[in-house]
């Protein structure tokens, strides 16, 4: 439909960046760009018509983003820019200029080829195809890093997401605007949205190993140096979300997890008041700064806690990212058990009256209903664990 669109109005556009990238190494990719040598606004008005979809216009970037109904993909329509930066760290300013200009300014040599819609050819100018066939992470230029220092850390995630390597040449370039405290240049918000990339990846210990290793995380905070526990947490918590699904945990916020851990060693109120966590919703902000203690705490409290009732209690009051991080720390101790088996089926598990119903039983009004509710639902978890049997009996209720 696009290049039919392009050769009716007679312009050049162009398949770029990731989706090239990802179509070369033949791995699956649902976000389109497209670049249009001219006006990318009305190329993207009428794609958009076309495709029964809506487009949401940028008019300071002259870009647009068509989103189709019910669709998980996006396609992102820019007119063939000539960037410039005020300041490094700064968004980027916009003029029309050619596709190998545009491209020129992109951040890898991967990332930095096109299709062109009218003819279906490739196009790469900086050796792209090459570089995925030697697995090499390149820059263009040496000005790269300084143009957009979060390149840093995309370079970081796209040579662990594809086991690449950064090249020899970038990964010194990449050391020296890292000493040169480009990070700093960047806004907090921006530098988080980084990191959550990465914690969202398929193997975020990987990235979160390499980001210690070239010493990345010091931009965070000073004092996060590599740090061997950390990273053996991180990777229990990966192994962990992988059966997320069988513990039915889909709202979970995963970076809030990983960023917690990261953090660890960071005292509550340092966290709270760093710049990467400012725009952050306050419950992410209070998981990062504190779930790790209060996982902590937990452990201890259920490790003293006999009754299966008063743990149901002490687990209710703590937020489901909170549990996770004390099955990381608690690992083999019975109360990581517990927690599992909590998660994975007893807070599923209804007491077989409400609490209104108690309450015209007698039950005085208060705190004990509420324990009177634990201590039944602990009643129907321990009934149900000494008859395996019960599953058939269901059938018949
Ligand atoms: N880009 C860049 N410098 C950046 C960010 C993006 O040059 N700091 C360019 C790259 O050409 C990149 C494209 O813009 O391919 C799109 O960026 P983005 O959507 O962030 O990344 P993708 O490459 O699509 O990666 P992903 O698969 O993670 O979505």
């Amino acid at each position: 439909e696009a290049s039919q669109l392009a050769n009716e109005m007679d312009i050049q556009v162009y398949l770029v960046g990731g989706i090239v990238r990802d179509l070369v190494l033949r791995v699956k990719n649902q976000d389109m760009d497209f670049v249009v040598a001219g006006d990318g606004i009305s190329f993207g008005n009428r794609l958009a018509e076309r495709l029964g979809g809506r487009i949401r216009v940028h008019e300071r970037f002259n870009t647009g983003v068509i989103i189709l109904p019910g669709d998980d993909f996006r396609i992102d329509v820019a007119s063939s820019r000539n960037e410039y930066y005020d300041h490094p760290g700064a968004l980027p300013n916009v003029s029309p200029g050619s596709i190998k200009r545009d491209l020129y300014r992109r951040d890898f040599s991967i990332n930095a080829m096109a299709v062109s819609l009218n003819t279906f050819e490739l196009i790469d100018y900086f050796g792209g195809v090459q570089d995925i066939r030697d697995k090499k992470i390149r820059v263009l230029h040496n000005l790269s890093f300084i143009e957009d220092p979060t390149r840093i850390f995309r370079a970081v995630r796209f040579e662990q997401r594809y086991s690449f390597q950064i090249g020899e040449q970038t990964i010194k370039l990449l050391r020296s605007a890292r000493d040169l405290d480009l990070i700093q240049h960047i806004s907090g918000h921006r530098i988080y949205e980084e990191l959550r990339h990465m914690f969202l990846e398929q193997e975020p210990a990987k990235h979160m190993a390499r980001l210690f290793e070239l010493d990345l995380m010091r931009s965070i905070h000073p004092a996060l140096g590599y740090d061997q526990k950390t990273m053996k947490l991180v990777e229990s918590m990966e192994d962990l979300l992988v059966v997320s699904d069988f513990l039915r945990l889909e709202d979970v916020r995963r970076d809030a997890l990983y960023c917690a851990l990261i953090l660890r060693t960071i005292k509550a109120e340092q966290i709270m008041a760093l710049p990467i966590l400012q725009e952050l919703p306050q419950r992410d902000r209070e998981i990062i700064a504190f779930g790790c203690s209060k996982a902590g705490m937990l452990l201890h409290e259920l490790g003293r806690t006999g009754k299966l009732w008063q743990k149901l209690r002490l687990v209710k009051r703590h937020e489901e990212e909170v549990l996770l991080l004390a099955i990381v720390y608690g690992n083999q101790q019975a109360s990581a058990h517990f927690l599992r088996e909590y998660l994975r089926s007893y807070r599923t598990i209804h007491p077989i009256l409400r609490g209104d119903e108690l309450m015209a039983l007698g039950v005085p009004r208060g705190h004990q209903v509420g324990d009177a509710l634990l201590m039944l639902t602990a009643y129907i978890i321990g009934r149900d664990a000494n008859r395996p049997d019960r599953r058939e009996e269901e059938n018949f209720v």
